[in-house]
């Protein structure tokens, strides 16, 4: 795992951007993870401003979002769905047809899931999985215990994620309390993850997922086995590491970073 602290949340979406950036220009056919969330909002936005300077081509790219609420019809305003089409895809040039979300309403939700898995298999997986983290430490919708080989299934939602995102529901009370998740193991399985961590308010579990143990009871801790993971932090969420200066060391002088220094 490697860790980047940029100065503030601007430039750690923006050196979040170009690596997605450059994940597309390698191999435009890139299949990517995707996540919602209010960190991923601005990052969203700073792609589509590539894209509308002609700079980023999503044609022939194929995505996989996280996660969906469990009863929520597709086309509702608080579906990840309807998320998704606003922040990024109804401003690129992805064709809809290969974005995928998880169908919170089908009604075999057992059958939708094994769907999900298989689909992203026959794509051949996942190349870039984008990440944000919950307070509650989850990666997708992996409350705490989930195991930490888990498959895409239905998870009851912690009550810290109740709180969390309870305010973005134009009706609090009508916050779904289970969503279809991607599991751990479908995470681990992708060849690159990139998770984005903005504010003070994620030092602590930031602290937990980098350099505590790996445990099931924060799921964003086993990110330490992905065999490629990069979290980028601002200095407000890095507060509370440990191993800053090693970080920034190796962010300084790997040449792998020399194109992304500012
Ligand atoms: C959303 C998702 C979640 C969020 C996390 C952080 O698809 O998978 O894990 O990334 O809850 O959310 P924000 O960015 O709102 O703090």
């Amino acid at each position: 795992m490697e860790v980047i602290i940029q100065k503030d949340a601007a430039a750690a979406r923006k050196l979040a951007s170009k690596i997605i950036a450059h994940q597309i220009e390698n191999k435009p056919t890139s299949t990517l993870g995707l996540a919602t969330g209010r960190t991923m909002e601005l990052l969203y936005s700073l792609l589509v401003d590539q894209h509308r300077e002609g700079k980023l081509d999503f044609s022939l790219c194929r995505s996989f979002n996280l996660d969906e609420y469990v009863g929520i019809a597709r086309d509702d305003e608080n579906s990840y769905r309807s998320y998704m089409n606003m922040h990024l895809f109804n401003h690129v040039n992805i064709d809809l047809r290969n974005t995928h979300v998880p169908h919170g309403d089908e009604k075999d939700l057992d059958w939708e899931c094994h769907r999900y898995d298989k689909l992203i298999d026959e794509c051949g997986g996942i190349d870039l999985q984008l990440l944000g983290i919950g307070q509650a430490g989850h990666i997708g919708f992996n409350e705490p215990g989930s195991s930490l080989r888990s498959r895409t299934r239905v998870k009851p939602l912690a009550p810290e994620t109740m709180e969390q995102n309870r305010p973005l529901f134009k009706d609090p009370n009508s916050m779904p309390h289970r969503a279809i998740t991607m599991g751990v193991g479908t995470i681990l399985d992708s060849r690159r993850a990139l998770m984005l961590a903005t504010g003070k308010s994620k030092a602590e579990i930031i602290r937990k997922a980098v350099e505590g143990p790996i445990t099931s009871m924060v799921t964003a801790s086993a990110l330490q086995l992905h065999p490629q993971c990069t979290v980028i932090v601002d200095e407000e969420a890095a507060e509370l590491l440990e191993f800053k200066d090693h970080y920034r060391w190796v962010f300084e002088s790997e040449p792998e970073w020399v194109h992304y220094r500012e």
